[in-house]
This record gives C-alpha cells, sequence and structure tokens, in this order.
C-alpha cells in the first residue's frame, strides 16, 4: 500500500488508476482504526476496484474544549492494518495540506436543517467542519462511492444531504456499526475510557435496546425518552439526549408512528462523551 501525504501525489495515483478506467473508492477517518473502520473499508472494495482511505484529524470540527489535541494519533499502527486489508492507497495529509489558507478559508459548507438538533445542537460548528472537510476530500480524491458508519448517524445523512444537494457526483454508501461483544459500539474514544467506566459504557447500547423494546410494546415515545435518560443517569452517565427520531431527517415523529425510525444517544461518561444508535428497521 502507498501513502502519500499531498494532493499532487494522490491525484497522481488515482489519475493512473481512472486511466485504466478503474472505480474508486474512499473512506475518510481521522485515524486510530480499528475494525469498524476496517468493515468500511472491506466494503468499499466491494463496490470498487480501488480503495482510497484518508486519515486527517479535522481540526475545524471540535469545538474549543473538546479533545483534538488528545485524539489519539497512531499513524504507523494504522498504516501496518490498512495494508494488511489490501486498502491501495492512504492519504495521510497535515493540516497545512487541507488547510493552506488557514482559518482564512473563505468558502465553508453548512447543511441546513438537519444539523440543528442532537449532535448540532450539543456541538456547536461541529457539522459545519465535517461537511467542509469531506467535500474538500472528496474534490481532493474525486471517488466514485465512499462509505461512511452508522456509528455516526446524523453525519451520514449530512453528507448524503450534502451530496445530493450540491449535485456531488458520487455514491454515499452506509455500513451498520461494529460492536464489542458486550453491545459497545467500536470507538477511537473508547480508550479514554478507564476500567470501571469501560465496564459500564454497553449499558448505552442495551438502552438502545430497552428503548427499542418499549416501542414495540406500544409505550409512548416522550415516556421511554424519560426512562432511558433515568437509567443512564443511575448509571453514572451524564445524557446529552436519548430520544427516537425519524431516520429519514431526524425529526420527531408523531406519537402514533412506528417505522422508520432510530433512537440515538449521547452520553458522558467521566471525560469521555460517547455516541451510539440503533436504526429500527
Ligand atoms: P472517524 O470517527 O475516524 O470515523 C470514520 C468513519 O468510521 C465514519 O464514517 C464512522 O461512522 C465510521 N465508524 C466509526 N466507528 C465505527 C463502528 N464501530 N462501526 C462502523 N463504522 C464506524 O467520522 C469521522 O472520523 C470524521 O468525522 C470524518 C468523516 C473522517 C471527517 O473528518
Amino acid at each position: 500500500m502507498q501513502t502519500v501525504q499531498d494532493a499532487a501525489g494522490l491525484r497522481a495515483t488515482i489519475r493512473g488508476w481512472r486511466g485504466q478506467s478503474q472505480t474508486v473508492g474512499f473512506v475518510p477517518t481521522m485515524g486510530n482504526l480499528h475494525e469498524g473502520h476496517h468493515s468500511l473499508i472491506k466494503l468499499a472494495r466491494a463496490r470498487a476496484d480501488r480503495v482510497v482511505a484518508s486519515v486527517f484529524v479535522n481540526p475545524t470540527q471540535f469545538g474549543p474544549g473538546e479533545d483534538f489535541e488528545r485524539y489519539p494519533r497512531t499513524l504507523a499502527q494504522d498504516q501496518a492494518g490498512l495494508a494488511e486489508i489490501e486498502c491501495d492507497l492512504l492519504f495521510a495529509p497535515d493540516v497545512a495540506t487541507i488547510y493552506p489558507f488557514g482559518a482564512e478559508q473563505s468558502v465553508r459548507v453548512h447543511v441546513t436543517g438537519i444539523t440543528d438538533t442532537l449532535e448540532g445542537a450539543h456541538r456547536p460548528g461541529h457539522f459545519d467542519g465535517v461537511a467542509t472537510v469531506v467535500c474538500k476530500l472528496f474534490n481532493l480524491v474525486q471517488p466514485d462511492v465512499a462509505v461512511f458508519g452508522q456509528k455516526d448517524f446524523q453525519q451520514l445523512k449530512v453528507i448524503e444531504r450534502m451530496v445530493r444537494d450540491l449535485a456531488l457526483p458520487l455514491k454515499v454508501v452506509g455500513a451498520s456499526t461494529l460492536r464489542a461483544d458486550d453491545g459497545l459500539a467500536l470507538s477511537s474514544r473508547n480508550q479514554y475510557l478507564s476500567a470501571d467506566e469501560r465496564a459500564l459504557a454497553p449499558q448505552i447500547h442495551q438502552t438502545l435496546l430497552k428503548m427499542r423494546e418499549l416501542l414495540e410494546k406500544g409505550h409512548a415515545r416522550k415516556v421511554i425518552e424519560q426512562v432511558a435518560a433515568s437509567t443512564l443517569e443511575r448509571a453514572g452517565f451524564a445524557p446529552d439526549y436519548a430520544v427516537i427520531r425519524r431516520a429519514e431527517d431526524l425529526s420527531e415523529p408523531g406519537d402514533d408512528e412506528r417505522q422508520g425510525l432510530v433512537a440515538l444517544i449521547a452520553a458522558r461518561l467521566g471525560n469521555t462523551r460517547l455516541i451510539d444508535n440503533l436504526p429500527f428497521d
């Protein structure tokens, strides 16, 4: 596997593939890769002739006081893992390559509506940073297919909207969430957890399952959301939200709606903020 850090090197390799009429799949990441990321690469490999992964810890999607500085950077390990699963190219740019004009970049991508709620409400500016960097990475790589995890459900929806509304010439594919045996969704942030916190963390997934069960039994959505939040609080979490929304646009469903729903949780455990979700269909 080849690793390139600059846009010219990236474009040269991809131009070579394009010359042979090969299609390109792309998986953007922030590195510290785990099996969840690898499952995205494998899905991209099934959808395209060549697979590009990027590793870039994007400063513009972190808010003040968030974990940008301490976010785990493990490039050598990531490279070895990607080579093993036969990723074709790793793009690992530095900040100056992606933001050569620094904070003065004049154009930012803001996806309206769907970014006002949940993660968007709790992390102001987060999705502008995500949409802008992903749009830029799409322009650099020019993939036919890009794969995103459902683990970050709202992010996947934001990217789908951006691609739709800007008529970007690629297909977005969503991949299901990979979990540890005890149900905890794999995440680079799990390693911030102490042993005690790690033992508690699967309760997020258990709560999502409980929310689904209660909805199936006919309980009212608002009651289920309150039960979920108080269950998490009692277990030692500080939940930002525990809600049931329409999967399509994350708006609030009507009282009798049962189709096309998703439960989503964000909760802090000590200094670590965890998110997870469960689509009901
Ligand atoms: P990162 O958190 O590194 O995640 C990269 C991709 O891996 C995302 O599409 C995410 O949803 C997916 N992913 C993470 N954990 C997963 C799991 N357990 N199972 C399946 N997929 C999983 O998301 C980002 O980076 C950034 O916001 C990015 C899109 C790269 C823009 O900077």
